[in-house]
Order: structure tokens, then C-alpha cells, then sequence
């Protein structure tokens, strides 16, 4: 037997016990396997939190610059691919304790004074998703920016406009790319929201009532970067509702994607026409030879749900649990790092894909002068004129019904015919009639004119500066 007391897990915890962990507990408890991702939070808390002791006298000076020394090297051996991650001992804290140990002997058994697993472990995951929240804010910039600049070439190119999934009005399609930017804007405020709260450290709580150890620990959470202290001991190693939180904005946020990405499948099918996407994001069939299809936006949407199953499934795992840590959270590694993946790379990808959309202005346009668009606009030209809007919009049911029989847009009806239904009807209704007309019409605040929607670019360009 070796005198690490690490080398063999059950070994780690005391000598109470007498027989070695079966082979299956071993694999079905070990969480190295993925926990691992955790490694330089875990060693930056650990050098942390060893700085303080040797600051509060807890621990030599000369046992700091020996863990300093061995985390180095541990730091190197992981960079180069060269650590031996063992399921033997279980986690990502275990392992590298334990070596850290084989390379500086008896300092390293002191790093874990008044320290552990509990606290550490819930300080490295928000380390860690910390980090991960400030690349996730950046690809959301990109994301909305991408969407902005498509934009910013489309305040006139009019397009229709969709309630239950009939022409409605007119809108440009600028404006409709800029729905999407708002989503994700919101998104990125509750990014920030969620970052305030991850950024506590946990460390301190030690097991879970807290420790005997003169700790100083803000003196931790600012070598950290913290932006407070968990104030009770119990909910810092208990709870996970930063993870939480995080997952139910990145379901939120994929649910925006989703969206996006049908519309996008929507938009590219034959029977709408409206864009083509570039050939490096689409893919062809095995058996049908004219097909290019829109995989990757068929994938984001389809995505969007294990994010939002992951949001279930972090729910489901912390319900039931009583004070303090339970194993149960050991779970909620897998599902926060799949969140993580999953969002960043579709955020990448559907920012790339929107940069390279070819938009088909005519096709917008033929599909917008199909459903009567400019109905609402008759019933406002005729309020203008002094009927009151019901009767209007009554007046304008009929003149549609004739077109419909006629089988031409509102716009071609005779002005002779119009006039027959409606009196108050003049040749100045043939400019309202027009998509264009009913674009410019709407100038009001978030409205689809284009000089709203314009002024709404420039907003966002000077919020989301490069
Ligand atoms: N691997 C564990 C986790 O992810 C670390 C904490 C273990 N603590 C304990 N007392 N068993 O939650």
C-alpha cells in the first residue's frame, strides 16, 4: 500500500472504513470523467484559498510556495495533456489533490485546512460557469450585431407581415430581423442579472456550518474575483439556483434562437422563396439530387430542446433535496455543461449563418401584395375621412370580399368601385393602398417605417459598440 493517503479513494476519507468501494460504485459515483472541465477553477480556488491561510497563519509560508510549486506543475502537466486523471479518486478535486500531494508531500495535505468538497466544489462550478457567462455575453453581441447589420440593408425591403401565420400588414424586413434583436438584448440583460448573482464565493462554508479556521473570506473573494461572500454557510453548499438561473436563460435564449432558425427554414422552402442561405451552411440529400437543405438551422431548432430539457432536469434535481449538499448535485455538472456547449455554439453558428443570408427582395414583395395587406391602412384612410373605425372596417370587409371575387389586390380594384362602396373614397387612396405607403404610414415609436426603423440600427449599433 503507498502512504498517499490518496491513492486509494476510500483511503481519502478515513480509515473507518474496511473494505474497498465495488467496482461498479466506483464508476456509478466517480464524476472525473466529466468534472475534469472544472480543472483550472478548481486549482485557482485552491491557490486562493492557500494564500489566505498562509495570510492568516494557518499554514507556513514555506507550505504556500510548495503548493504554488506543485500547482504549477499540475497546471503544465494538464496543458501539455500529460495529468493521469483517475477514476480511483473520484473528482476532479480528489485528483488533483492527490497529486499535488506526490509532488510536494506534506504541504499539500495542508491545502484542504478548513476547507471542503462542498465548498470547493460549489466555488469552482461558479468560477467556472462565471467565465463561461462572459463568452456567452460576447457570442450574444455578436449574435445581435449580425442580425443589426442585415438590417441596417433592409429598412425598405418590404415583406409580410404574419398574425396566425396569414398576411397581415406590410412591414420591412429590417424590422422583423430587429424583433429578434430585441429578444436577444433582453437575453443579454438577463445574462447580467444571472453573472451578479453566480459571482459569490462559496468558500468558507467549509462541510457546511462553517469552520473553526480564522479564514478571511474576502480576502478569497477578491483574489477571485468575487463580488461578495455567501453569507450563510448552508445555502452555499447547498444551493445550485445560480445553475439554475443560467439554464433557464439559456433555454429562453435558445427558445429566441428557435425561432429564428424556423423562420429562416420557412423562409428558404420553395413555397416562400424569400432568402437563400450560402451552400457551406446547408446540406444535400443522399436520394434526391435537387435538394439543399437548411441543417443548421434545423439543428438549432431542434437544440432548443435538451437546453430546455436541461432546464427540467436541473429543476427536478435540486426539488426534492433537504439541507445541506447531497450527492444529487454531483448531476448537475453534465446538464450545465451540455447548456453551455449547446448555446455557444449555436449563438456561433446561427451568427455566422445570418451574416451570409441572401435576402430575395421581389419574392418578399409578391408574397406581401397576396393577402391584403393594406386593409387596415383602407379602414385608417377612411377614419381619417371622418367615419368612425367600425364602420370602416366594415366598409373595407366588402371591398375586399370584391377583390377577392375579382381576384385582384385591393389596390387594382377601379377607383369607380371603391367609390360605389364607400362615398368618402378619393384618388388619394391609391397612394395608401401601396406596401410602401402603408410602410411609412406606421411612424411611430417601434413602428416598421422605415425611418423608425432606421433610427432603431443606429440605437443598436451605438448600444453593441464592436
Ligand atoms: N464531485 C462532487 C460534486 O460534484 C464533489 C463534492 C463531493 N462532496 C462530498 N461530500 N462527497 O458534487
Amino acid at each position: 500500500m503507498s502512504n498517499d493517503p490518496l491513492a486509494n479513494k476510500h483511503q481519502a476519507w478515513s480509515a473507518l472504513f474496511t473494505e474497498p468501494m465495488s467496482e461498479l460504485v466506483k464508476r456509478y459515483t466517480a464524476s472525473v470523467g466529466f468534472d475534469q472541465r472544472l480543472w483550472r477553477a478548481d486549482i485557482d480556488g485552491s491557490l486562493a484559498h492557500a494564500e489566505m491561510l498562509a495570510a492568516q497563519g494557518v499554514i507556513a509560508k514555506a507550505d504556500l510556495a510548495d503548493i504554488q510549486r506543485g500547482m504549477a506543475q499540475i497546471v503544465a502537466d494538464i496543458e501539455d495533456g500529460r495529468f493521469e486523471w483517475k477514476l480511483d479518486l473520484e473528482d476532479v478535486h480528489l485528483n488533483i489533490e492527490a497529486r499535488l500531494t506526490a509532488l510536494v508531500g506534506d504541504a499539500g495535505k495542508r491545502l484542504h485546512t478548513g476547507r471542503s468538497r462542498n465548498d470547493q466544489v460549489a466555488t469552482d462550478v461558479r468560477l467556472w460557469l462565471r467565465g463561461e457567462i462572459d463568452k456567452i455575453a460576447v457570442l450574444l453581441s455578436d449574435m445581435q450585431r449580425a442580425l443589426v447589420e442585415l438590417a441596417a440593408q433592409h429598412a425598405d425591403t418590404v415583406m409580410p407581415g404574419y398574425t396566425h401565420m396569414q398576411v397581415a400588414q406590410p412591414v420591412s424586413f429590417a424590422h422583423h430581423l430587429l424583433a429578434y434583436v430585441e429578444m436577444f438584448a433582453r437575453d443579454a440583460e438577463r445574462l447580467v442579472d444571472v453573472r451578479r448573482r453566480t459571482n459569490h464565493l462559496p468558500l468558507g462554508a467549509a462541510a457546511l456550518a462553517g469552520t473553526s479556521y480564522p479564514l478571511d473570506r474576502e480576502r478569497v473573494a477578491r483574489t477571485l474575483g468575487f463580488d461578495g461572500v455567501c453569507q450563510n454557510s448552508l445555502d452555499a453548499v447547498s444551493d445550485r439556483d445560480f445553475a439554475l438561473e443560467f439554464s433557464a436563460f439559456a433555454a429562453i435564449c435558445m427558445v429566441h434562437v428557435s425561432r429564428l432558425a424556423e423562420e429562416i427554414v420557412l423562409w428558404m422552402s420553395q413555397n416562400f422563396g424569400f432568402i437563400d442561405l450560402a451552400d457551406r451552411y446547408c446540406t444535400g440529400s443522399s436520394i434526391m439530387p435537387q435538394k439543399r437543405n437548411p441543417d443548421v438551422a434545423e439543428l438549432a431548432r431542434g437544440k432548443s430542446g435538451r437546453v430546455v430539457g436541461h432546464l427540467m432536469g436541473l429543476l427536478t434535481l435540486m426539488k426534492g433535496q433537504p439541507l445541506t449538499y447531497n450527492k444529487d448535485n454531483q448531476e448537475d455538472k453534465e446538464p450545465l455543461f451540455d447548456t453551455v456547449d449547446t448555446l455557444a455554439d449555436t449563438l456561433r453558428i446561427m451568427a455566422e449563418m445570418v451574416g451570409g443570408i441572401q435576402v430575395k427582395a421581389d419574392a418578399m414583395e409578391r408574397a406581401a401584395l397576396k393577402g391584403y395587406a393594406t386593409a387596415t391602412d383602407l379602414a385608417d384612410y377612411l377614419v381619417k375621412k371622418g367615419l368612425p373605425f367600425r364602420d370602416a372596417h366594415e366598409a373595407v370587409a366588402h371591398a375586399v370580399k370584391v377583390a377577392l371575387q375579382r381576384g385582384v389586390d385591393l389596390a387594382e380594384l377601379p377607383l369607380a368601385e371603391l367609390q360605389a362602396l364607400q362615398p368618402k373614397i378619393q384618388a388619394d387612396v391609391l397612394q395608401v393602398l401601396t406596401l410602401r405607403g402603408s410602410l411609412h404610414a406606421r411612424n411611430v415609436l417601434g413602428g416598421t417605417a422605415p425611418a423608425q426603423v432606421r433610427a432603431q440600427v443606429q440605437r443598436h449599433r451605438t448600444r453593441l459598440p464592436r
